[in-house]
């Protein structure tokens, strides 16, 4: 195998290879999505519908067109299967610009850390690449793995910035605190 440098599309760890989704990464998707055990804790994430899956992965993909950064699938070294996803999408936080932590594993890759290894990773690549913007993350009060997993990633709670989100309340945690003293 001939040795690749690391670009944006393509990250490394020590177990992991992370890279852009593709169009055959659709049926992926749409199983980790309509898992509803992945989505207890954000509802409006589930899907159900491969047209669903599909939209999706086209809004992923513009986003890596418009940014050059998004979501990446997960996998192993050595394997092709897809574990999961992790990545940072732009968006606001009262009415600031921020990138958004996101992960979602199969529930079949659980339990390992490789959320918080992906994740790890991801926040590293956006702390050097894209360092204008804040990189926070929104979770649930009750989804004490993903609190881990941000925790993991060098995140800590920033319960001044807590708010109301797409599914209810979320915590919100923040990779760098002094960024946003009270
Ligand atoms: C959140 C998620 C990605 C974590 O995946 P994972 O591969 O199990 O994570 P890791 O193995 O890296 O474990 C992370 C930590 O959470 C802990 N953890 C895992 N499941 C837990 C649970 N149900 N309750 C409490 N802690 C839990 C682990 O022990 C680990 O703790 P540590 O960092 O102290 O070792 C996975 O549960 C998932 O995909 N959930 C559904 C999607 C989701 O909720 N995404 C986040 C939206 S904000």
């Amino acid at each position: 195998m001939s040795e690749r440098s690391e670009t944006a599309e393509e990250l490394k760890t020590a177990r992991l290879w992370l890279r852009r989704p593709e169009e055959a990464d659709i049926d992926v998707i749409l199983d980790v999505h309509g898992d509803p055990e992945t989505c207890v804790h954000n509802p409006s994430d589930a899907l159900t519908r491969h047209e669903e899956a599909e939209q999706l992965y086209r809004r992923w993909d513009k986003q890596w067109e418009q940014h050059g950064y998004g979501y990446w699938v997960v996998g192993r070294h050595g394997r092709a299967r897809q574990l999961g996803f992790c990545g940072i999408k732009p968006m606001e936080l009262h009415g600031e610009r921020v990138l958004n932590l996101f992960y979602r594993f199969a529930t079949s890759a659980w339990g390992r850390g490789f959320a918080g290894e992906a994740a790890t990773a991801v926040t590293t690549w956006a702390a050097a690449h894209v360092p204008g913007i804040p990189l926070i993350a929104r979770v649930r009060p009750a989804n004490v793995a993903s609190q881990r997993v941000a925790q993991r990633a060098g995140l800590s709670r920033a319960p001044h910035l807590d708010t109301e989100g797409y599914d209810g309340f979320d915590w919100i945690y923040v990779a760098r605190p002094e960024r946003w003293a009270p």
